[in-house]
């Protein structure tokens, strides 16, 4: 079967989030990261059927949904999960926010590597925990968490380091021995590590994602790995997620922190979920190498020179890109990109200095794609 991710669909005028920011606007919307892709035809079958049924009450996940977590995690990681692990939520930024309030007490600290997905800022903040915001290193030709820097940050009331594994904004997928690394500062520091691996399918190199709970028994003791299927086959507005906690007390707090909060999965998210973890895997190999020929363009465009002043580093995995544009030294450089037609995300709420980064989501048709590099150049000409 083939798939076809030049298609576009219209999705002006829908609910999407994403296009309703410009409706009526000539601005291509590269914000929020979801994709312009309807979901694999699996997926929709699998929904249609359900709704078919045509009751839609409280549901619970079956035992087959939690074997296809099973399932992936040992096919794709070689992982092997317990089912008792999984703690089915409706969406990773209520996993961040229970996380942030399961562990530690009131002002405790939270340690994030930065620049980050902006929840991992606001979660802990939300749970009355304090988000240590501590900036990544720049390594030859590609970003590094800092160990050093992270070491220094650590005080007594350090309980909790937030990984996003693979990286939003940055692009990297972690290698098992930098994840070694992390987790042997975690214990250390006798931290939780709070892995949010969300974009986990998502890697476009040729590198396999190492989930960082299956590198040793004490990595699975100490973390909370966040996961969906929701990126990868783009459904996130289905919320369907989970949380794979293998330490019964850490999972216990977990539980207990969501507790009367966070509602069940809802049913035609369980539904998608199942569908996309058992039969979403052709559809998702062809998009791998959509999305590996757009992340081409972009990176080829850019080491071209095509837009003087932005500079990104090489993306490993997700379909976002993080542009340094400090060289235009723009202000309002988020503004100056819309006039320009372009609605990419501001780098500041991610924990990068005012006018020096912006994020573009490459999840979208060639065509789409081709446009927004043409606006990207005329934005960059006009800001020098
Ligand atoms: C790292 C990361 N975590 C969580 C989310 C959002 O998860 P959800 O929509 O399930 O709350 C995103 C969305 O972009 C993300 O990039």
């Amino acid at each position: 079967m083939t798939f076809d991710f030049e298609r576009p669909v219209d999705r002006a005028g829908s609910d999407s989030q994403k296009w309703r920011k410009y409706a009526g606007r000539d601005i291509l919307p590269l914000w929020v990261a979801d994709m312009d892709f309807a979901a694999p035809p699996a997926v929709l079958q699998a929904l249609h059927a359900r709704v078919d049924h045509g009751v839609l009450g409280y549901a619970k996940p079956l035992p087959s949904i939690d074997e296809a977590v099973v399932a992936h995690c040992r096919d794709r990681y070689g992982w092997a999960v317990d089912p008792a692990w999984i703690v089915w939520l409706p969406g990773l930024v209520t996993g961040l926010n229970v996380a942030a309030a399961a562990f530690g007490a009131a002002g405790d600290e939270v340690l994030v590597a930065t620049p980050v997905y902006p929840p991992f800022l606001s979660a802990p903040a939300h749970q009355g925990r304090r988000a240590v915001a501590v900036p990544m290193a720049r390594a030859g030709a590609r970003w590094e968490l800092d160990l050093d820097a992270l070491d220094r940050a650590v005080t007594p009331r350090t309980r909790q380091l937030f990984l996003c594994s693979p990286h939003n904004p940055v692009g990297r997928a972690y290698r098992r021995d930098e994840l070694a690394r992390i987790v042997e500062f975690c214990a250390r520091h006798d931290l939780t590590l709070v892995s949010d691996e969300i974009h986990c399918d998502l890697v476009l190199d040729d590198l396999a994602h190492v989930p960082a709970a299956s590198l040793s028994a004490d990595a699975a003791a100490r973390t909370v790995t966040l996961m969906a299927p929701s990126k990868t086959y783009n459904i996130p507005g289905l919320g369907c997620s989970f949380a794979l906690v293998p330490d019964p007390a850490r999972r216990a707090a977990f539980v207990r922190a969501a507790q009367g909060i966070v509602p069940d999965v809802n049913v035609l998210g369980l539904v998608a979920g199942e569908a996309a973890l058992r039969h979403g895997e052709p559809w998702r190999q062809a998009l791998l190498a959509h999305l590996r020929g757009n992340r081409d363009l972009l990176e080829q465009a850019v080491a071209r020179g095509d837009f003087p002043g932005v500079r990104t580093m090489h993306v490993e995995a997700t379909y976002l890109a993080w542009l340094d544009i400090s060289a235009l030294r723009l202000t309002g450089a988020h503004a100056h990109f819309e006039r320009h037609g372009l609605g990419l995300s501001d780098g500041a709420p991610f924990g990068a200095a005012p006018d020096t980064h912006v994020r573009l989501n490459f999840g979208c048709t060639r065509a789409t794609l081709v446009e927004a590099l043409a606006r990207l150049r005329r934005a960059t000409a006009e800001a020098r």
